[in-house]
């Protein structure tokens, strides 16, 4: 297909993707440090998914109880299964501290104890004395409403700096050299439908996880993985994508999520008997055992016949022993919340609730400095020059096979700020950009732009989309077996092939959100693909990933990242790298896997 769009031309030094939680702490920290910097986001940046963070961000503050980075590194391993990168959970762990610090000092109103600390409250799988210990007290805390004090925090230091900011333009592909090094972004302004191409040293992908595609997830309708589909067109692996986190307490019927904080304030879980099961499934930690570990025994719970509700289809979660005070101060958020989407006053009533799509704990693989990996046999830690990935669209991994609650918020500014760090190394100001000639000039995004824009098949875009966030949610869930996978296999791939039969009514450039649905259809349908052949090809389980035909965790064989490659026609490659089990320093020995329990 021919095509002329005219393009308007950009040079940066660094140009970010996505201007949330992440995007954000990257953009600014590299206009701090005096890079030309440009942030595009499909959304005005308050608005980005971070703002629905409720329950808060881990750091061993040790504000309220005695706590250690080394202990909070401990509990990130176990809760990842083994399959988390500890050089990089160890930087994670001990960046915590500052990290928090500053964005106190950014201003982020986090609540507070009577001496004036930042408040900390205790979240599932956060322990002390490497798991021997009573829970940490560990999640610093706005309210229930963490996240939106840090986004709209971490704008306002952006607008300090001289980050120049592109909003409402929705990024389309990467711009790569025939040497497979980033050379920048192509990008349409949703606005005025004009194209721009971004030509930039470094190109800093922040555009959150893929959570839409599923059809019952606590993610924001922008949240369709527009990194990860540019990373795989690009010919990039993307790394661990059968685990997908379910949250335990996602509002039941509207997906809506209320924070583990509930829990972590006194909140507990029953089932249709009344009974505290959680006391049986993890006798220690019980209702703040590991999100996969609670989803788990909620589904069963459900399918043994001791759902609540009419149908027997979800679990109660109480907070009605709380001193409303509590409520009031600590849990205001989702107060409103459980009365606008099911009704009920959580002062006097339980909250019906069902595990929830979350979060992605796979994504684009980075080392803990954020280059983006093109894993190979011979070097499976390659970097891919120019190219960055940072907060859930990456996959450093610090998460590995499951995240504990309110390390995400924790990851993004860790590791935005580390990409910042990074960029001010290794970027040469005075350097020109590298030439265009010979690889690909943006045309290949403007191909594909155009074919869908002119898209003239039978099937309405939202009739795909519910056909694939149907499959992924029956097919891939949170118990799966080979038979389901088998079929979620071909019924995923059908999809993927059904986007050459899709119809786009408007042909403008101007706001066509039809056509802004239908690019994020696509970048969904190529990680749908490899979220469910990589669940099909892992034959264990561990973490988010329970396999019922292979119940137990096979460290000989599986204790490795997978990584897939999928193509224009869906067709998928896996391949494997090893974890990373080794420290980055001598202030804590490596973790030895061993079995978990909570
Ligand atoms: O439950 C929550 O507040 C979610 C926190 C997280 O996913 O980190």
């Amino acid at each position: 297909m021919t095509n002329s769009y005219e393009i308007i031309d950009h040079e940066y030094d660094v140009v970010v993707v996505g201007a949330g939680g992440a995007g954000l702490r990257a953009g600014f920290g590299c206009a701090e440090k005096g890079l030309s910097t440009a942030m595009i986001s499909k959304v005005f940046p308050t608005r980005s998914h971070t703002v629905a963070a409720q329950g808060g961000i881990s750091a061993a503050l040790g504000n309220i109880e005695e706590d250690d980075w080394r202990w909070h590194m401990y509990d990130t391993v176990k809760g990842s299964d083994w399959l988390g990168d500890q050089d990089a959970i160890e930087y994670m762990c001990r960046e915590a501290i500052p990290a928090i610090i500053e964005l106190e000092h950014y201003g982020v109103p986090f609540s507070r104890t009577a001496e004036g600390k930042i408040y900390q409250r205790p979240f599932g799988g956060m322990t002390t004395k490497f798991g021997e210990g009573k829970a940490a007290v560990r999640t610093c805390a706005a309210a229930d409403r963490t996240g939106h004090a840090i986004l709209h925090t971490l704008y306002t230091q952006s607008l300090r700096h001289n980050a120049e900011f592109f909003i409402e333009y929705f990024a389309l592909d990467l711009i790569m050299s025939e040497e497979g090094e980033c050379l920048g972004v192509m990008a349409w302004n949703l606005d005025d439908g004009t194209i721009h191409r971004f030509r930039a040293k470094q190109t800093i992908l922040a555009t959150g996880g893929y959570g839409r595609a599923y059809f019952s997830c606590t993610s924001a309708h922008t949240c369709t993985g527009d990194g990860g589909g540019m990373v795989l067109r690009a010919g990039l692996p993307l790394q661990d994508m059968e685990f997908v986190q379910f949250h335990p307490t996602g509002v039941y019927g509207a997906g809506c999520l209320i924070t583990e904080g509930v829990r972590g304030e006194g909140g507990y879980l029953t089932n249709s008997e009344g009974e505290r099961f959680m006391e049986r499934y993890a006798p220690s930690a019980k209702d703040l055992a590991s999100r996969d570990v609670v989803s788990r025994s909620m589904t069963m719970e459900i399918r043994e016949g001791r759902g609540v509700g009419a149908e027997g289809d979800h679990i109660h979660l109480h907070l009605e022993h709380l001193d409303p005070e509590i409520i009031h101060s600590r849990l205001p958020g989702i107060a409103e919340t459980a009365r606008i989407f099911s009704g009920v006053d959580v002062t006097k009533q339980p909250i019906p609730v069902l595990p929830t799509v979350h979060y992605n704990m796979g994504g684009i693989p980075t080392n803990y400095k954020t280059e983006v990996l093109n894993p190979t046999r011979k070097d499976p830690n390659a970097v891919v020059p120019g190219l960055m990935a940072i907060g859930e669209a990456a996959c450093v991994s610090v998460h590995g096979a499951n995240r504990l609650g309110s390390n995400s918020l924790l990851d993004l500014v860790v590791f935005g700020r580390a990409a910042a760090n990074r960029c001010a190394e290794i970027v040469d100001k005075g350097a020109s950009h590298r030439s265009l000639k010979g690889g690909d000039n943006g045309q290949k995004a403007l191909d594909r732009l155009d074919h869908f824009r002119h898209a003239n098949g039978n099937t309405p875009t939202s009739e795909l989309r519910m056909q694939m966030q149907k499959t992924m949610q029956n097919h891939a869930a949170v118990f799966r077996t080979s038979e389901v996978l088998q079929e979620g296999v071909g019924k995923i791939d059908e999809c993927f092939a059904g986007g050459a039969d899709l119809k786009v009514g408007d042909r403008s450039m101007i706001f066509n959100t039809d056509l802004v649905e239908t690019l994020e259809l696509d970048n969904l349908l190529y990680q749908a693909v490899a979220t469910m052949h990589s669940a099909n090809n892992r034959k264990e389980s561990r973490g988010a990933h329970a396999h019922e035909d292979y119940p137990e965790r096979d460290d000989k064989n599986w204790m490795k990242h997978s990584t897939i490659w999928v193509d224009e026609k869906g067709n998928t490659i896996h391949g494997d790298r090893p974890v990373v089990m080794t420290t980055l320093t001598n202030e804590i020995e490596p973790i030895p896997p061993k079995k978990r329990v909570y």
